[in-house]
């Protein structure tokens, strides 16, 4: 009779406690997949290849469309894979593209990216709902960084929610 309540909340516990780490694993899954927001951070995670266990790639490195220098391969994060396939605009915070520069070539590591994330559902007219990175080098002495970055807006804005890329997962 005694022991039923004890056994009882001893199950009860222990479902708390694997609750618990479920939620704290898929909080920590979730934040990596989106790229951190300093760019120490985000240079350090980009070189160490975090998107690529959850992000959504193109097929392979392709010619660039323009700005972004010869070839390029693009990731999408779960968030806005998510909302491209629901057909969701604009996207979510925590949408995220992650954009390899093949700058020797399509068969030779990425030398440099480009990322942006947003920040906020709401993009505003300046673009200030989404962080924007780019390094040419791989490191970030001449980094382009900062939220609604005029160098960056001056083309995506023409984009869907800022995504001018054609692919889609
Ligand atoms: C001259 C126009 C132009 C400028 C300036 C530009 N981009 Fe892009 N960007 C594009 C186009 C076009 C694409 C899609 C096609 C491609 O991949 O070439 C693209 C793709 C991207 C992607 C992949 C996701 C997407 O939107 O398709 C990222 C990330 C990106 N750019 C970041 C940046 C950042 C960061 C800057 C500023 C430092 C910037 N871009 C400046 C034209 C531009």
């Amino acid at each position: 009779m005694h022991a039923w309540p004890a056994r009882r909340h001893g199950r009860a516990s222990a479902a708390v406690i694997l609750l618990g780490t479920l939620m704290a694993s898929s909080a920590r899954a979730a934040s990596l997949a989106v790229p951190p927001q300093g760019k120490r951070a985000l240079l350090a995670w980009l070189k160490a290849g975090t998107y690529q266990t959850t992000f959504t790639p193109e097929p392979e490195p392709h010619a660039s469309m323009s700005a972004h220098g010869p070839y390029v391969r693009t990731w999408y994060s779960p968030m806005l894979t998510e909302d491209l396939r629901a057909g969701r605009i604009p996207f979510r915070k925590g949408a995220a593209m992650v954009k390899e520069l093949y700058l020797r070539g399509p068969d030779e590591p990425p030398v440099g990216y480009s990322v942006m994330r947003k920040l906020r559902s709401r993009s505003r007219l300046t673009g200030r709902g989404w962080l924007f990175y780019e390094t040419f080098d791989g490191t970030n002495d001449a980094v382009s960084f900062g939220r609604g970055l005029a160098v960056c807006t001056g083309c995506h804005r023409t984009g869907v929610d800022y995504l001018r890329s054609a692919f889609r997962p």
